[in-house]
Formats: structure tokens, sequence, C-alpha cells
């Protein structure tokens, strides 16, 4: 899965700390603690027909990992709304567009590490781009193709994935693994040898008509993997989360990932083993449904 260049997002303007910049001359200094080490925390949202899908469990995810990491100031919800929806109208955009929001701990009067050195309040970006969920093509041909990275996901006492941070070292060279293999993506174990999830997405097996994911010890408190959770809550589905091995995912009739940027994609291959009937299977294909009449409805009006 290689994400192509879409030319609708040549003009694109970006907004840094509130200043709407065209993408070729949009920068950060290199005294930001992005730059300096990856210091900084993010969000993947969503915008559907004018709405922008779960706005306030992003920005409060947002808040919650930069509290988590200490950073002195951190804008209000409102604050960065209004610079969510100042980007969207200059861009002309209302549906079909990610949105990556970045807020750092801002720029550092000198090089270093200690957050000590910034005293210059956080940095925030808005990116938003035109943007199809990114699996979209996988569908036509068998599904997406995982294999199993060697790398890890840290467990909470390594680095809490409950702090969403902009450090992806870790999901990049799991990705390299996956390119390097020709699979779509790769999926991670937790240091326990459970799954914890893929480089960029959550995971959900369905075994028996039962919908079931991990814990979220070694991965992200996903806002699609709840969405998921709820339907299946609403909708009377049968669903667990809990601890569960590679071999439960080699052997279920279904799985799919889910995330912000790519929705629910279903999952072909796992380690080389077909899924189930190697097909779209039905519980993931009404969930799916589902979701997409879920982001029809709800969201919080913006452009
Ligand atoms: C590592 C990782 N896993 C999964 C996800 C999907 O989470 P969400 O559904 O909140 O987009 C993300 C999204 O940012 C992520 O960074």
């Amino acid at each position: 899965m290689l994400q192509k260049f879409d030319p609708r997002n040549r003009d694109l303007l970006v907004n840094v700390n509130g200043a709407l910049v065209h993408r070729d001359q949009a920068g950060i200094s290199p005294f930001d603690s992005a730059v300096q080490g990856g210091d900084a925390v993010w969000e993947g949202l969503r915008v559907y027909d004018g709405r922008v899908f779960k706005l306030d469990e992003h920005l409060q995810r947002l808040h919650n990992s930069a509290r988590a990491l200490a950073f002195q100031q951190i804008p209000s919800s409102e604050a960065i709304t209004e610079e969510i929806r100042r980007t969207l109208r200059a861009n002309g955009m209302r549906d079909g567009v990610h949105i990556r929001l970045t807020l750092t701990r801002g720029v550092k009067y000198t090089s270093g590490m200690d957050p000590r050195l910034n005293t210059a309040g956080p940095t925030l970006i808005v990116l938003a781009e035109w943007k199809a969920p990114v699996y979209e093509e996988h569908a036509s041909r068998g599904g997406l193709k995982l294999i199993t990275s060697s790398v890890r996901r840290f467990p909470p006492d390594c680095l809490d994935p409950k702090i969403h941070h902009a450090n992806l070292a870790q999901s990049i060279l799991a990705k390299i693994e996956a390119n390097n293999a020709g699979a779509d993506d790769a999926v991670m174990l937790d240091a326990r040898g459970f799954v914890a999830e893929t480089n960029a997405t959550h995971l959900f097996l369905v075994k028996d008509g039962v919908v079931e994911t991990p814990r979220t010890v070694a991965c992200p408190e996903g806002i699609t993997r709840a969405t998921v959770l709820e339907l299946c809550a609403q909708h009377a589905i049968p669903h667990q989360v809990r601890d569960l091995s590679l071999m439960e995912f080699y052997r279920a009739d279904e799985v799919f990932c889910t995330g912000t940027m790519g929705e629910l994609a279903w999952v072909g291959q796992v380690d080389g083993r077909p899924i189930g009937a190697g097909a779209l299977g039905p519980v993931t294909s009404r969930l799916l449904e589902l979701f997409r009449a879920c982001v029809a409805r709800n969201g919080t009006a913006i452009a």
C-alpha cells in the first residue's frame, strides 16, 4: 500500500501557529521540539460533509497526551477548533479530507532535549489534505496483506501508548519490514507476545460470530476502534476485548483493521496464511456499513 500524490493537494495552505502558508513555504524552526526530539503529539481527523468525526474525542486525546508529556501550555479545544475551521475554509474543503493536527512543545532557545529550554510556547500545525481512505484499493485485490514485524510495541512502563506522540520510529521500522516483504502493513506484538496492533491501525478478528480486539495495553486508545466497539454494542453484535495471540488471528474467520486514515479495511492474509474464506466477510461488511452510516450522521459541523 503506497499512497499516491493527489494533484488537488499541490497548492495546499498549511496552518502553522495561525499563519496560513503555501505548502512549499510552510515550515517550522530547526529549534522546534518536533525536529529536535520528536517531542510532539498529534491526531489524525477526518472530515465528512462539513463535519469532523469525533472531534471532541480527538481533541481530548491530544490534550491528554500533551498533559502526560507535561507541555507547559496547551491551546484550548476552542482555539484549536477555530484553527481547523480557518484551515478548511482557506482550502475550500468540506468532504474527503484528512487532517493531521500536530502540537509540539515549541521552539527551544538552544538545541537540546531538556523541556526547560522551551520558553516560547507550543507550535500548532493544522495540515488538511484531500485524502480518500487509504486502504480503499485493497478491497478489490484480495484484502490487506500483513506480515508480523520483529519490532515489538512498548509496554506502558517503557513508553505508554496512551501518549499519542509523534515519535514514530518504531512504526516506521515495522513498515520497512512490511515494504521489504511486499506486504501492506505489519502486525506488531507487545512485549509479552500478544498482538498489539499494526504499524498504523488497530486489529480486530471475528471468530464464530464474535468480534474481538486486543486491550489497549500496547496500542493507542483508538477512536475508530472505540467506534466499532460502540457499534457492536448498539447492534447486539457479540464482542470482546482481551489478549489475543497471533494464532487466533491465523485461525480467525475474518480479520480487519481500523483507523481514521483508512476507516475499516479487511485483511486477506497474515504471514502468508489466508484468513477465513479469503474474501470480505459478512461481519466486517456489516460493520463497515454501520460505520459509514455513523460517519454520515455524526460529527461536529465545522466547514
Ligand atoms: C499507532 C496507531 N495505531 C492506530 C491508530 C488508529 O487510531 P484512530 O482510530 O484513533 O485513528 C493510530 C492513529 O493515529 C495510530 O497512530
